[in-house]
């Protein structure tokens, strides 16, 4: 009898022990997964002086906390762009699709010539970054969260269209779009680049859309590719419009040859 219950005492004590293991575990990594996102958005945008991080974040959070992952619109995000305005200059605005390393290896080192919207405050905060809410939560989260392609507007993809749209209304003077030969749809109709940037382009204020077709070994296409002709069509007609193949090894040079002058990178 008495050997019965030492033994039923040991398994309760068990049990218990590894429930409160369990729920410590549990809430231990969710609040490391909160701490990631938190301390990467705050760190990242300590870097940039001037800016009430705090309020960033508050506003960042605002948009998809307690809500369902798929019915984020992209509206929900246009306090958080208000409150960080672009660009001081806009002429230097580089433009990209299915060219994201080459392009930012270029620009990580010649900010002096070209700047792209994950240089920008906001774009450079959450650049690379997977964020949710979930209904009923306060927390942003991390993992479980819809991919890109799950659902419309999931909030990562509608953080990407509103800040995208407000980078592209930015724009002024010359600008460049680096787009990718090593596809065989360069201008994408699905790409963030067609979808919204391009048509966001107005004359007077931008005068001209110069594509650089970055070329790898091997390319599929060049500057001679129907999806281009699509491009001209949705530009602006008062934007001049023009197009230059420019080998991979060219573009990367220009980044590691600090004395070619920006106008001379290709
Ligand atoms: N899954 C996850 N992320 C995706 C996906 C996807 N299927 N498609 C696009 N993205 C995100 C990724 O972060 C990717 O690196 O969008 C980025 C760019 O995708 P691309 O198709 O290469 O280019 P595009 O959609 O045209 O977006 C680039 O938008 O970011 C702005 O101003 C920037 O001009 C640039 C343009």
């Amino acid at each position: 009898m008495v050997w019965y219950k030492r033994k039923e005492n040991i398994a309760g004590g068990i049990i218990a022990a590894v429930a409160v293991t369990l729920i410590l575990g549990l809430s231990l990594g969710l609040t490391r997964r909160q701490k990631t996102i938190k301390s990467t958005f705050f760190s990242r945008c300590e870097k940039f002086k001037e800016h009430d991080c705090q309020k960033l974040w508050d506003l960042f959070e605002k948009a998809h906390v307690n809500k369902d992952p798929c019915n984020v619109p992209v509206e929900a995000y246009d306090p958080l762009i208000a409150a960080a305005p672009f660009i001081p200059d806009c002429k230097k605005m580089m433009f990209w699709s299915g060219t994201k390393d080459v392009v930012h290896d270029l620009t990580a080192k010649r900010k002096d010539c070209y700047f792209t919207l994950e240089d920008t405050l906001l774009g450079s905060i959450l650049d690379g970054l997977m964020w949710c809410g979930k209904n009923g939560k306060d927390d942003t989260f991390t993992t479980g969260c819809p991919g890109w392609s799950d659902c419309e507007n999931n909030p990562v993809r509608s953080f990407w269209k509103c800040a995208s749209a407000a980078y592209a209304d930015a724009a002024c003077g010359d600008v460049t779009a680096m787009l990718s030969g090593s596809t065989t749809t360069p201008f994408d109709p699905e790409s963030i680049f067609a979808s919204i940037e391009v048509t966001r382009l107005k004359a007077p204020r931008v005068s001209s859309l110069n594509v650089v077709m970055v070329l790898q070994m091997n390319a599929k296409s060049d500057c001679t590719n129907a999806s281009l002709k699509n491009l001209q069509n949705q530009l602006d007609p008062n934007i001049t419009y023009s197009c230059k193949d420019v080998a991979e090894h060219r573009v990367e040079q220009c980044g590691s040859q600090p004395q070619i002058m920006c106008g001379s990178c290709w």
